[in-house]
């Protein structure tokens, strides 16, 4: 006797499920591609309690489809091993509870090979869930799954960011591709005018979003100038040739303590090699390229340069507009972009109910929003209303900057 959801025949084009199915497995596919360059050991590492190992990214984002959408979806689903859920459940205390974050990387069993099965598993079951269910069954299938891939998709930008931070860690400096070539880079120079104006932010399309991009809103903005460019590595060692991480004039009482805490001098994954910088990145130990964008800063950093540059970091409003108006360059796919903005509520957001609604709503305090995105974010998971977050000490991300100028503002008033 097939399951309720199963047993009605689909009225839906099949070429429309087939398009899920082939979504599914293009973005399960990915983060493979993106682990299939390490080692079993490569995969159980965990650097710092931010960070998780690769093997436990893939098992997370397989125990995010089996738990939301087969089991929430088909009756009588059996799980594939009890034991997962402690596992490998993140943060949804709706879920379950869970093992504890800093610890992952004590987790050696299940292996790498069983965490594959377990990705073949799901994989297989989901396809058969696409496949079957009953077109009254079939929306909120389709909402979940398409959650649960942009979930995937995170995971995927993590992986690079985790394993780099790990391979940092390790004296041979091991390249996690040594072909790796950074993304072009299309500099401008100068600022984009942003005069005075209303204007609309957030989600107002008919094509996926995440919660927290939404409900779209209007905002007062500008007068303001915003860099058409990121900040680049040269600009970050006059900074630092300047005394920039010495002065502590220059910094948030939070960022000068996290200087002295952490010892910082310079970007992360900046290595001193007998007095010269260099910068460790997924192709290895490398020279730093005066002219690519600075990335690996923290919140303190940017705000602390453009503190020292006389300017100031955009809101998340101000580089949204100029965005939406392409006055920007290298806005997508280099490095995410600090923002002054805190990650809070935009009017009006309300969570939804149930487990996944803990998905961003409930991290809405203590963290900045970062705009844009990087090299690492896989393709088609941009949006111009993309709110990123990350608490103001982290650095392990490709996170950089652009400046804002306020001189105008205020030679007008
Ligand atoms: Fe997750």
């Amino acid at each position: 006797m097939p399951p309720a959801a199963l047993k009605e025949a689909s009225d839906l084009p099949k070429s429309d499920r087939e398009r899920w199915v082939e979504a599914f497995l293009r973005v399960r596919a990915e983060t493979e591609r993106r682990a299939a360059p390490l080692s079993g050991e490569d995969q159980v590492i965990q650097s710092m309690p931010d960070a998780s190992p690769i093997k436990w990214h893939r098992a997370h984002t397989t125990w995010f489809f089996e738990t939301f959408l087969l089991q929430a979806n088909v009756p009588g689903y059996k799980v594939y091993d009890e034991r997962f859920a402690f596992l490998f459940n993140s943060y949804y205390v709706a879920a379950g509870p869970r093992h504890a974050r800093p610890k992952r990387g004590l987790i050696t069993r299940p292996t790498v090979s069983e965490v594959a099965d377990y990705r073949v598993h799901v994989d297989a079951a989901v396809e058969r869930l696409v496949g079957e269910a009953s077109a009254s069954a079939w929306p909120e299938i389709a909402r979940i799954l398409e959650i649960g891939l942009n979930h995937e998709e995170q995971h995927q930008e993590l992986m690079l960011t985790d394993i780099l931070h790990a391979f940092a860690q390790n004296p041979t400096n091991p390249a996690y591709d040594a072909s790796w070539q950074a993304p072009k880079c299309n500099p401008k120079d100068g600022y984009a005018e942003l005069p005075e104006g209303i204007h609309t932010i957030g989600h107002q399309t008919d094509g996926y979003c995440f919660d927290n991009e939404g409900p779209a809103h209007r905002v007062l903005v500008g007068p303001v100038r915003i860099a058409r460019t990121l900040v680049t590595n040269a600009e970050w060692l006059t900074f630092m040739n300047d005394g920039g991480y010495a002065n502590p004039a220059l910094w948030l009482s939070d960022g000068w303590a996290a200087v002295q805490t952490e010892g910082w001098q310079a970007p992360g994954h900046w290595q001193d090699c007998d007095g010269e910088w260099r910068q460790f990145k997924l192709a290895g130990l490398k020279p730093i390229d005066p002219a690519a964008p600075v990335m690996h800063i923290s919140y303190y950093e940017a705000d602390a340069f453009a503190r020292w540059s006389g300017k100031h970091l955009p809101t998340e409003a101000e580089w949204e507009v100029s965005a939406r108006q392409g006055v920007l360059s290298d806005t997508f796919g280099i490095a995410w972009q600090w923002t002054r903005s805190a990650y809070s509520p935009y009017p009006g957001f309300v969570a939804c109910d149930g487990a996944l609604g803990e998905y961003n709503g409930k991290f809405m305090i203590n963290q900045m929003v970062l705009r844009g995105s990087s090299l690492a974010t896989p393709d088609g998971h941009t949006r111009v209303t993309y709110r990123n977050f990350f608490y103001p000490g982290a650095r392990w991300q490709f996170s950089g900057l652009r400046l804002a100028d306020y001189a105008e503002r205020f030679s007008l008033t």
